[in-house]
């Protein structure tokens, strides 16, 4: 087992402040024990951050962005800084999520600039990558993956977090199979670390992830933890999930 989980929740754009509150109130009630393994991360849309920030003080639970721009300020007209993020005591944030890249245009150089700018302001990036469903079907998808991660990562970094998410199984209620994660991980992992020179590098796996599938897909394919959609905002799903593998 790895030395910490990442349970990531992306709430994405569904939470409004009632069903944000309730949410919270219950992870709160969550109690981890001592040894526990588990970082448990929220990662609220903007404007919801504000808030949630002042919710989590004196709480284990940790606190992310959805995306920032890559610069410190400027005429970006709705978008939202980094600098904001960290005000409000982010220490993650994802960025490259699929979602992005296919509805804002988001490229790797755009991706690689939010890295570098996150790096800056010691807020630690999630990266994500993964491939559709005709990559996977053509056998090209590991290529695609290494060229993602070529282009949005640095060299020679001290460590980063890469969330692996196949664009096809995204709310799909589809997953790639133990060894299919598997293969990517170890893959990205042996790229990231020998020819980017990256010390320490965790994998992530989002898509479809749910309280049934998490602990057979943390240990069968030995990711660091999961980046998680729909199963997040749903109390029982979630809570299970953070139950459950404290207790493994
Ligand atoms: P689902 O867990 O809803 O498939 O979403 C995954 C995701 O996009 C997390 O970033």
């Amino acid at each position: 087992m790895p030395e910490n989980i990442l349970i990531v929740s992306n709430w994405k754009m569904n939470l409004n402040l009632d069903n944000a509150t309730k949410l919270l109130d219950n992870l709160k009630k969550i109690k981890l024990g001592s040894k526990s393994k588990v970082l448990n991360i929220v990662c609220p849309q903007f404007l919801l951050i504000p808030y949630i920030s002042n919710l989590l003080s004196s709480t284990d639970i940790i606190l992310g962005g959805q995306d920032c721009h890559f610069e410190d300020f400027g005429s970006f007209t709705g978008d939202s800084s980094i600098q904001l993020l960290k005000h409000y005591k982010c220490e993650y944030v994802i960025l490259g999520h699929s979602e992005r890249r296919s509805q804002y245009g988001e490229t790797n150089l755009m991706i690689k600039k939010k890295c570098e700018i996150a790096r800056k302001n010691k807020i630690k990036p999630i990266v994500c990558v993964g491939e559709s469903i005709k990559l996977r079907k053509k056998g090209k998808h590991i290529d695609f993956i290494i060229n993602q991660l070529d282009e949005c990562i640095e060299k020679n970094l001290e460590n980063i977090i890469v969330a692996y998410e196949p664009i096809w199984s995204i709310g799909s209620g589809l997953i790639p199979s133990y060894d299919e994660i598997l293969e990517v991980k170890t893959k990205s992992m042996n790229f990231l670390k020998e020819r980017k020179g990256i010390k320490n590098v965790k994998i992530l796996y989002g898509g479809s992830v749910n309280s049934q599938n998490f602990n057979d897909i943390i240990q069968m394919s030995g990711v660091d933890g999961a980046l998680i959609g729909s199963a997040s905002i749903n109390i029982k799903e979630i809570t299970k999930i953070i139950l459950n593998v404290d207790f493994n």
